[in-house]
């Protein structure tokens, strides 16, 4: 029986990934907590906890108390965020991402947290990215997360924790907007799509970033964790991305349903550094081949259902 504890749950992966769990294995065996209350969430009303995951002794008695076997650890500030303020990303990213693994090595938990494309710099080979290669980022998250990435490595191989983990690219979801990240702008754009016909983007055209839908991420979590040990070579930082697209790709994705639809141009030259610095596409072969990742929304189907969706919300 599976016993599943989220931080920041409250956040754009943890809304959907609580309320896939809860259908999954019971609405009881799955415990969130974020550091807001849950208001206006899908959340809301269910079983939940605040926690500040810097206070270890909190996150270690929630866990204990709710007899969690299982802690994805989701709370982490994103990349443009982290570059404002990259003492406060250190103590959140870095402070809150021990704390879990403490919890998950003295409680004995099952742990998984995600790692990014931001991992990567602009010294790391830019097309098809090998999972394996140069990570020299140049932005305080992307420090952040090859820290994470390296930490979890070394839970497993020193104390024997379950620790599983991926490297998202831009995750694209109207249940719960993301904040703060580099990549939000291929979420922003359809909500401006469907309200306004028009959209500025702070990315440039002609940069190309990784991304994949929140449907095939959360399954992505999933088979993770269930993937059998034996079958794993790497425990962290799998490579999992579907699609590499730039701005004007996407415009002409939503086209197909707007017609008339109008994307400009005002470039934020610090999200458009932390952009540049990150690959144009990311080879996800090693996570196909020892747990079967498999992600299903192409740009179309995924813009289909992204309109569909935020027009039945406003
Ligand atoms: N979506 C994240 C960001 O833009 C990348 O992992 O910060």
């Amino acid at each position: 029986m599976k016993r599943i504890i989220l931080t920041g749950a409250l956040g754009q992966i943890g809304t959907e990934l609580t309320v896939k769990l809860r259908e999954i294995y019971g609405e009881d065996n799955v415990l969130a907590t974020d550091i807001k209350e849950p208001v206006d969430s899908p959340l809301e009303g269910k079983p939940f906890e605040t926690l500040d995951v810097t206070n270890y002794e909190e996150m270690e008695r929630i866990a204990r108390e709710f007899k969690a076997d299982t802690i994805m650890h989701l709370a982490a500030l994103l990349s443009a965020t982290c570059e404002k303020n990259p003492h406060l990303a250190w103590e959140i990213n870095m402070g809150g991402l021990v704390n879990a693994l403490e919890v998950a090595r003295n409680l004995n938990l099952q742990f998984f947290t995600p790692s990014s494309i931001g991992s990567f710099g602009p010294s790391t080979p830019k097309d098809q990215t090998p999972q394996t290669t140069i990570q020299r980022p140049v932005t305080m998250y992307g420090v952040n997360k090859v820290s994470g990435e390296l930490l979890c490595d070394y839970y497993y191989e020193k104390f024997g924790v379950d620790t599983r983990g991926v490297r998202f690219p831009g995750l694209i979801s109207h249940v719960r907007e993301p904040g703060g990240g580099t990549t939000d702008y291929a979420v922003e754009i359809y909500f401006e799509a469907v309200k306004n016909g028009k959209y500025t983007s702070f990315i440039d055209k002609g940069t190309f970033m990784d991304m994949m839908y929140m449907d095939d991420a959360i399954q992505a979590i999933i088979d993770l964790m269930e993937a059998d040990a034996d079958k794993l070579e790497d425990r962290n930082a799998f490579n999992v991305s579907k699609l590499s697209f730039d701005p004007e790709i996407l415009a002409e994705s939503i086209r197909r349903h707007y017609p008339d639809f109008e994307l400009s141009y005002d470039v934020d030259p610090v999200r458009q550094g932390i952009a540049e610095s990150w690959p144009n596409s990311i080879d996800s072969s090693e996570a196909k081949r020892q747990w079967g990742f498999d992600a299903k929304f192409d740009i179309d189907k995924m813009t289909d259902t992204m309109i569909e969706a935020i027009k039945k919300k406003i």
